[in-house]
């Protein structure tokens, strides 16, 4: 069994199948309109960037080669153990085993965070946005990116796979927090149909996989996703 800190919520994604993650993770956005959004609100050259929830790592080379510290916190302890290894190489990055609710940094170290596919950051996460809190310096900002469950085919796939989410409960949630938000449309394009396939049927129930391949023609999909931020 693999050492998960305390706090994590399962990911059944990147837990179960961290290579068939890591094709979601290169035909999601090629454009990299989500690192252009967050840039264009709070530029991260020469700063300090955290990435909560970072998985393998996937995301800590582009930041690290802007940013003049990155530091990736995971809770999944075989998840964090590939992401020091992607950046063994990389003198300013560090990745620590660890959740959004205990961050192992000091007050006021970070100017960026960055949370990506972050379900853990929705209703009830209150203990992480306090974290985020103590570790953003003033003049920071911090950002959560998620898919949209109200917008698209994708959305519908997700809401039948998780019955329980709320779109109402999770808006008023960050709308209660004072948190900003722009619907972000985001597309996954694949080299291999066998790629999407793979993907897809690691994201939804068999039921619904299965209807999304069938509705599914070709090698693109759009994901529509919704940018979350504020400012510290
Ligand atoms: C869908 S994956 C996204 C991984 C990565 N951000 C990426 O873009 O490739 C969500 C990640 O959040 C992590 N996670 C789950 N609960 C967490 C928590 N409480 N704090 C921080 N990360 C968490 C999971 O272990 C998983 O690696």
């Amino acid at each position: 069994m693999p050492r998960i800190a305390k706090g994590a919520i399962p990911s059944p994604n990147i837990w179960n199948a961290p290579q068939i993650y890591e094709l979601e993770n290169r035909a999601v956005d090629p454009e990299g309109a989500a690192d252009e959004a967050m840039r264009a609100l709070r530029p991260w050259k020469g700063a300090t960037v955290l990435d909560i929830g970072c998985g393998t790592g996937f995301h800590l080379p582009a930041l690290a080669s802007e940013a003049a510290q990155v530091i990736g916190v995971e809770p999944h302890g075989d998840l964090a153990a590939l992401a020091v290894r992607r950046c063994a190489a990389l003198a300013n990055v560090a990745v620590h085993a660890a959740a959004a609710q205990d961050l192992p940094l000091p007050d006021a170290s970070v100017d960026v965070a960055v949370a990506r596919w972050a379900y853990f950051f929705g209703p009830g996460c209150e203990p992480g946005l306090r974290e985020l809190n103590r570790v953003v310096r003033r003049g920071g900002a911090a950002f959560v990116l998620d898919l949209d469950a109200t917008r698209g085919a994708f959305g519908r796939w997700f809401s039948r796979t998780v019955p329980t989410y709320s779109v109402r409960e999770v808006e008023s949630f960050w709308d209660r927090q004072g948190w900003q938000r722009r619907p972000l449309d985001l597309r996954m394009a694949f080299e291999r149909r066998a790629d999407l396939e793979a993907v897809l049927r690691i994201e939804f129930t068999p039921e619904v996989a299965e209807q999304a391949i069938a509705e599914t023609p070709g090698l693109e999909l759009p994901y529509p996703n919704v940018l979350r931020w504020r400012y510290y």
